[in-house]
């Protein structure tokens, strides 16, 4: 980890401080790294191509189809009649398996493990003492017909009270996403005009949620964007690209419109000094647990139980823990946080 000291000193008085050297500011201003980071500074999202090796993605990809199809409830890869909601995991209209410890599956701490993924994370904070999103996994099946309609949501995952770059989001993508291939649609240079967006919008009543850190965009506020230039894109990706954006940066995702699944897994990574102890402790329960903490590396929220409902009833399929346990290493293990926790003095 880069790290500047700062002294001040006044009579009597030493305050010391460490602060990350070259954190990005996340400014929208002109950058020059030369890699990702100036797309992502310019746009407030950028894809990291390749972030892991398209062989061990392929190998992913097929981890999370034997997953699906390990739950018995006749769901086969290669029979598209099967693709029903009966015969599947519960999974909600936006595509998330939120439930049955899956975000704690040894495949899915194998994909937050990738070299790849964290060091692109780790150049974004210049650190790399960083803690881990416990949060869902995503599949959205071509050509399915007994789904809800997937409206179009679009928001942002950040309290507009609380201004400023505070987070960053990712997926990794396990499939080819093109243009048809549903997946991620983000507003580029959003996080730049996040702020001046809430404060002329600031009467504007808002769209209820469960969380003050989700802000969605109502058709006025869609009207406000696109008169301030903004446009809205598809993000193509291949199979082991990352996607990261800005918290800040308006987006929510389709499901496919061609042939083609689309698998997404969740990652989202922050220096471990923006927890606190207790966010620490309280993670550290999430993860004995293994329960879901949503993108906030810092447990934020942690998921109340693994129990999916179905038709008003617990599925006869819910678990407490995966099915796999993950098998944690150095660096995934310092992912948890846990060995950041400070013994009780
Ligand atoms: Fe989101």
């Amino acid at each position: 980890m880069s790290t500047t000291t700062t002294e001040t000193t006044a009579p009597g008085l030493t305050v010391s401080a460490t602060q990350p050297k070259g954190r990005m500011a996340l400014d929208g201003s002109p950058t020059n790294y030369g890699d990702f980071r100036d797309a992502l500074n310019r746009d407030g999202y950028a894809v990291i191509k390749g972030a892991i090796p398209l062989e061990r993605a392929q190998k992913y990809a097929d981890e999370f189809y034997s997953y699906l199809e390990g739950f018995d409830l006749g769901y086969k890869r290669d029979d598209p009649s099967t693709v029903k909601r009966a015969n599947l995991p519960v999974i909600n209209e936006k595509g998330m398996i939120l439930a049955y410890g899956v975000t704690h599956e040894k495949w899915v701490w194998d994909i937050r493990g990738e070299p790849g993924v964290i060091d692109t994370f780790a150049k974004v904070y210049d650190d790399e003492d960083l803690i881990v999103s416990f949060d869902v996994v995503n599949v959205q099946f071509a050509n399915r017909e007994d789904m809800p309609e997937n409206k179009p949501w679009p928001h942002q995952d950040q309290d507009p009270s609380k201004p400023g770059f505070r987070c960053l989001q990712g997926l990794v993508n396990l499939n080819p996403a093109g243009p048809n291939d549903g997946g991620l649609i983000v507003c580029p240079g959003g996080h730049r005009l996040s702020e001046q967006f809430h404060a002329e919008m600031a009467d504007e009543p808002r769209i209820p949620a469960w969380t003050p850190e989700w802000f969605g965009y109502t058709e006025k506020g869609m009207k406000w964007l696109s008169d301030h230039g903004l446009e809205w894109v598809k993000v193509c990706c291949e199979p082991g690209d990352l996607i990261v954006w800005d918290s800040r940066t308006p987006h929510y995702n389709l499901p496919p419109a061609g042939n083609q699944d689309r698998l997404a897994i969740y990652t989202c990574y922050m220096p471990v000094a923006q927890a606190s102890q207790e966010d620490l402790i309280k993670k550290k329960g999430a993860f004995e647990k293994r329960l879901g903490t949503t993108h906030w590396p810092n447990a934020v929220h942690v998921a109340g139980s693994n129990i999916a409902m179905r038709n008003g009833e617990p599925c006869p399929k819910s678990r407490d823990r995966p099915i796999q346990e993950p098998v944690l290493n150095d660096r995934t293990f310092k992912l948890t946080g846990i060995p950041y926790i400070k013994a009780a003095v």
